[in-house]
This record gives C-alpha cells, structure tokens and sequence, in this order.
C-alpha cells in the first residue's frame, strides 16, 4: 500500500470506531429517561430531588406523565401511589381547568 492509502485507511477506521462508540454509549444509559443518571435514592429522597424537581416547576402533567404513561407506569396515580405507601403528603400540583 501507497503510504497515503494507509493514512485514508486510518482515518476511516477511526472514524468508524469513534462512531461504534456514540452508538454504543447511547444505549448503555437510557437516553430517554432523565433521570436515569440521578441516583435512586437522591432523585427519591434528595434535597434536589423530584420533589423539588417538581415544586419548581409545578407542570408535571408537561414534564412528567406523558413520558411514564408511555412507559406504561401511570400519570399522577403513578406518583400517588408510593406517595400513600410511603404516607408521603405531598400536594402534587394540579393541571390548571383551561
Ligand atoms: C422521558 C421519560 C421520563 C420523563 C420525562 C420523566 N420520567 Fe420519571 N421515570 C421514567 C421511567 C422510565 C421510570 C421507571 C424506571 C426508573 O425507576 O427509573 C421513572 C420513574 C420515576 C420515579 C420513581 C423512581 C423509582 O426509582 O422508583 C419518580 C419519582 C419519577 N419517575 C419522577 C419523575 C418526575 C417528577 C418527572 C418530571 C419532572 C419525571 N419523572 C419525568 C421516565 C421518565
Ligand atoms: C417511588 C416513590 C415515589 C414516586 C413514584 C413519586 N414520589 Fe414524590 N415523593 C416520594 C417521597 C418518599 C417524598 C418525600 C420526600 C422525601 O422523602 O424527602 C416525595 C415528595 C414529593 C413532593 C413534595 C416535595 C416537597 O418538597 O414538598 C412532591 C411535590 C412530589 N413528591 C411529587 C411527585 C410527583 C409529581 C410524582 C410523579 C411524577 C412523584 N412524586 C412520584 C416518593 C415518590
């Protein structure tokens, strides 16, 4: 080989490396979860948590549920649920009548 055939050839092969490696990382975290990243425990019970998550932004029904009813865990009975097993009381913020 022409030494500038094996430096294309480099350069191909890193290319397709670096590529098998975005595709492999995007798949080992569930991208589509954002919170996914975050601890269990810090998302359940953090200062920073879903409850402040959720407080501060006060839309769940936007932020929230969509995605878990799509994941076939439920809208706001989903949240209401471990908040009555857990005797949480916490005032989840309603979807304003339009
Ligand atoms: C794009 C998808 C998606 C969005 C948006 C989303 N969630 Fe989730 N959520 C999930 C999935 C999937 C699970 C179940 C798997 C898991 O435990 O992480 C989950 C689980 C949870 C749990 C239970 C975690 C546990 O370990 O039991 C809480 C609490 C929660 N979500 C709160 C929220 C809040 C609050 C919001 C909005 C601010 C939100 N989620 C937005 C996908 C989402
Ligand atoms: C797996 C259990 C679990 C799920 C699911 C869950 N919560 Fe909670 N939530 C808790 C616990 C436990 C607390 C009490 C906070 C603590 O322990 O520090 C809490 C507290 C809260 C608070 C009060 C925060 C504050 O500072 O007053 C809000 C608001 C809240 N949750 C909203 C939601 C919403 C909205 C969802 C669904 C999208 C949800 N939660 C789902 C367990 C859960």
């Amino acid at each position: 080989m022409k030494p500038k055939r094996i430096v294309r050839t480099v350069i191909s092969l890193s290319l397709l490396a670096a590529l098998m490696a975005i595709i492999y990382s995007s798949q080992t975290s569930d991208s589509s979860n954002p919170h996914a990243a975050i601890p269990r425990e810090t998302w359940i019970h953090g200062p920073k948590g879903h409850g402040y998550a959720v407080v501060n932004n006060q839309q769940p029904w936007k932020q929230c549920y969509e995605c878990h009813e799509k994941k076939g865990l439920g809208g706001e009975a989903y949240c209401q649920s471990c908040h009555d097993q857990s005797g949480v009381k916490a005032a989840i913020p309603q979807r304003p009548a339009q």
